[in-house]
């Protein structure tokens, strides 16, 4: 992977307060790099870090090969969108877009011609004339997405860029911005609180907590093999189930908790083999088969229906078993209701375990 951003020993403190400690990043030419995690994390202040936004405490940050660690902004050879899209409100789209070109002296042919691509990639010619004020939210956040197309930068950084927006609206330049990606191909740092948004974009994802990177993995990998609780859990609407029990590796490994003992032959275990002892096992909502699917599960228990929420697309129904409620995913067409009963299952290759002390992905 050649590298087009490399984050080395990165420190940022505001005050007494840590917000980024040592993290290492290395983004390659290209990649859709997605920042993801609850707000306050740290996602903002690591991008802006890149942007030359802020000053760090300590570390490096290179871009295409250099050091930019003390470049102003403006030198960095990168483009940045704000969730407040931050147009000049007098000027008009056109202006808003020429502005940063005119002052750095670029010559009028280049400048149209600029526009006229930026305009024209994302749909934006009929509303070159027009002012901020007279566009809508998806209109405003396409032209600061033009401000930055035009200055014919290496990296994109996007900070939020669809909070603002209502969800049809989310969606519809979610999708533009994917194109636009495939288009350009240039290399571009997101940052976002919504999973769904960082699943359908990335290439890879960083999450964040409390200023470090917990996982930096593919979409599917992290979905998939999450490296701790805290990643399982946050990945997934509704989140995972987890149960709280014993792994024994006595005679074939078996997890054995309150609602009972699940075979576990088929998991996989991590890099570091079968580990033994106290443990949290983890399964998806869409990953608890249920009726006559289940009966070809080697986990099986009885279930009784709590709750019923119909999403069309599919039903989501919280089901006890024992003293626990899990969260499991049928079909739209389900015509199940609070009340009745279920045999539940899974495969152990579905499942995910995570040591009890440290968290981590057994
Ligand atoms: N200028 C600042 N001064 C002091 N603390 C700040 C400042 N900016 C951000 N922080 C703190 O740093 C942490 C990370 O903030 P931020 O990067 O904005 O989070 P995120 O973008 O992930 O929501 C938060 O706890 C926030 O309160
Ligand atoms: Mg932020």
């Amino acid at each position: 992977m050649e590298p087009s951003i490399s984050i080395r020993h990165l420190d940022l403190s505001f005050g007494a307060v840590d917000v980024l400690k040592d993290l290492n990043l290395d983004i390659g030419k290209g990649e859709f790099l997605v920042l993801l995690g609850s707000s306050g994390c740290g996602k903002s202040t690591l991008l802006n870090c890149v942007a030359g936004l802020l000053d760090v405490s300590d570390g490096q940050i290179f871009i295409s090969g250099r050091n930019v660690t003390w470049e102003e902004p403006s030198k960095r050879g990168i483009g940045m969108v704000f969730q407040s899209y931050a147009l000049y409100p007098q000027m008009t789209v056109e202006g808003n877009l020429t502005f940063g070109l005119k002052n750095a002296g670029m010559p009028r042919a280049e400048i149209a011609e600029r526009v006229e691509r930026a305009a024209r990639i994302l749909q934006i010619e009929p509303l070159l004339k027009r002012k901020p004020a007279a566009l809508s939210g998806g209109q405003r956040q396409r032209v600061a997405i033009g401000r930055a197309l035009v200055r014919d930068v290496d990296v994109f950084l996007f900070d939020e860029p669809l909070s603002n927006l209502d969800a049809k609206l989310r969606t519809d330049l979610r999708a533009e911005i994917k194109e636009l990606h495939q288009t350009l191909g240039n290399t571009m740092i997101y940052v976002t609180h919504d999973q769904i948004e960082a699943m359908t974009l990335a290439d890879r994802i960083a999450i964040m907590r409390g200023g470090l990177i917990l996982q930096l993995d593919s979409p599917k990998e992290i979905y998939n093999r999450p490296a701790n609780k805290y990643v399982a859990g946050f990945i997934g609407s509704p989140s995972m189930n987890f149960f709280e029990g014993v792994v024994d590796l006595g005679g074939a490994p078996v997890f054995s908790c309150e609602a009972g003992d699940f075979d576990l032959s088929g998991y996989e275990f991590g890099a570091a083999g079968p580990q033994g002892g106290p443990a949290w096992l983890g399964i998806r909502p869409e990953h608890i088969a249920h009726g006559p699917d289940a009966a070809a599960c080697p986990v099986r228990m009885e279930a009784t229906v709590r709750l019923v929420e119909p999403l069309g697309s599919d039903t989501l129904a919280r089901v006890q078993v024992g003293e626990r409620l899990l969260w499991i995913r049928l079909d739209g067409q389900s015509s199940i209701r609070p009340g009745d009963t279920l045999t539940i299952g899974w495969h152990a290759e579905r499942a995910n375990l995570f040591d009890s002390a440290t968290e981590n992905r057994i």
